[in-house]
């Protein structure tokens, strides 16, 4: 069932949204969109940098401070229970979250950044040598790229990307025909978050395992935007950050499959990582424990559990189409600015609008937007190669998420013809 909005059918445009979804509802639910910035409306379209965080999650981080705060797995106390069944039902509920088969397959991190390098340090420091080949794809994230960089130099293995085309598809048959049994690990994103692009994983991860390398996806940009099932997808690691799934930041998840994990050594060194310590030798924890030395990010954990109840009390599907809907729409009114060229243009794409102003640098096309109340991320989303490859510094992005509105599209569009006549 599906209901016409009125601000699109005023711009002449046919878009529809899922009957049921109730965008103003949702937005009483984020405290942070309801505000003035330079005087006019906040409108909040930088989700793929970080997204917002509900009352729910506020509320469950507050509460953990207010009433529990105490350290986890080593105190004697009420205190320290109530902290650590809390932290610990958050591992359960990632676990959930992800289809993962036991909790001890999420390792907390400090975000995808640090998941990816401990995947990149611990599995790469037992799995490669000289001579193997690590493929990544031309549009990965810095975090997905440096990692592997820094491994392939202590260990003499060697990178490559897998090319990417001028619409920010992968090529799949270059893909295909870059694989030999010298593959030992791909490690791609899910979705570019600079481009928007979905990736077609599952037959990347088909593909990989054939020749028998390791996958490891980077669901930063994705997790947001649907379930995702780690067991269906058979991958071998799966990681993302809180922040960018409505809860707090500092905090991030590694999923692995578990004899990997468990035949990788420790990452850092220190309390709760050991079973034993003497002088003459040190045994290690089990899983997940065994990755996580020192203090965790309780609070953080807490609130991040709090941010999957909430979406889990949400219409995923109608919120998916939602975002869908106001990309769809974004799209086409840029198809229709004069002046205004899109990058990323693929075939499967996430709410990530990007784009550039004929003969403008993106960063003063962000100011005048910002002057505008219009919140955008713009530069090379640390993703240099792919802005290398397209010959451009930079873009404007304008990211979506379910929160969002139509009537924000038209704002985004409006402040743009104004910056026109700055820049033009
Ligand atoms: N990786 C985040 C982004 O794309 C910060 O904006």
């Amino acid at each position: 069932m599906t209901k016409p909005l009125v601000d699109a059918a005023v711009a002449g445009f046919d878009v529809e949204t899922v009957a049921g979804f109730d965008v103003e509802k949702i937005r009483a639910d984020f405290p942070i969109l309801h505000q003035q910035v330079n005087g006019q409306p906040l409108v909040y379209l930088d989700n793929a940098a970080t997204t917002q965080k509900p009352n729910a999650v506020i509320d469950a981080i507050c509460d953990y401070y207010r009433s529990d705060n105490s350290n986890v797995h080593r105190g004697a106390h009420a205190l320290a229970d109530r902290a650590t069944v809390k932290f610990e039902s958050a591992r359960e509920k990632v676990a959930q979250f992800l289809n993962a088969p036991k909790a001890k397959q999420i390792i907390w991190t400090r975000g995808t950044t640090e998941s990816i390098n401990l995947v990149a340090a611990c599995w790469g420091k037992i799995n490669l040598q000289a001579g193997d080949r690590i493929l990544i794809s031309a549009m990965e994230h810095h975090s997905n790229i440096v990692p592997w960089q820094l491994i392939a130099q202590v260990t003499g293995a060697k990178i490559e990307a897998i090319p990417v085309d001028a619409n920010g598809n992968i090529n799949m048959l270059a893909f295909d025909t870059m694989l030999d049994a010298h593959v030992k690990m791909v490690a791609v994103g899910h979705v570019s978050n600079a481009m928007g692009t979905i990736n077609p994983i599952e037959k990347i991860i088909t593909l990989a395992h054939a020749v028998g390398a390791r996958v490891l996806v980077d669901g930063a940009q994705a997790v947001s935007h649907w379930a995702v099932d780690v067991q269906k997808l058979n991958c071998d690691f799966y990681v993302f950050s809180s922040h960018k799934l409505f809860g707090p930041t500092g905090l991030g998840v590694l999923y692995g499959k578990e004899d990997l994990l468990n035949a990788m050594p420790p990452y850092q060194g220190g309390g709760e990582m050991i079973e034993t310590v003497s002088f003459a030798g040190t045994t290690f924890n089990q899983l997940p424990y065994k990755f996580e030395a020192g203090t965790p990010d309780i609070a953080g954990a807490i609130g991040l559990g709090a941010a999957i109840d909430y979406l889990n009390s949400l219409d995923r599907l109608a919120a998916a189409a939602h975002e869908q809907s106001l990309l769809n729409y974004a799209e086409e009114k840029a198809r229709a600015t004069a002046g205004l060229k899109l990058v990323g243009t693929a075939t499967n794409k996430t709410s990530v609008m990007s784009f550039l102003l004929e003969g403008t640098h993106p960063a003063d096309v962000g100011v005048l937007l910002d002057k505008q109340g219009i919140a955008v991320r713009t530069g090379n989303h640390c993703a240099q190669p792919i802005m290398d490859q397209f010959g451009i510094p930079g873009t404007v992005r304008a990211s979506f998420s379910f929160y969002n509105t139509f009537a924000e599209v038209d704002r985004l569009f409006a402040a743009i013809e104004k910056a026109k006549t700055f820049l033009f």
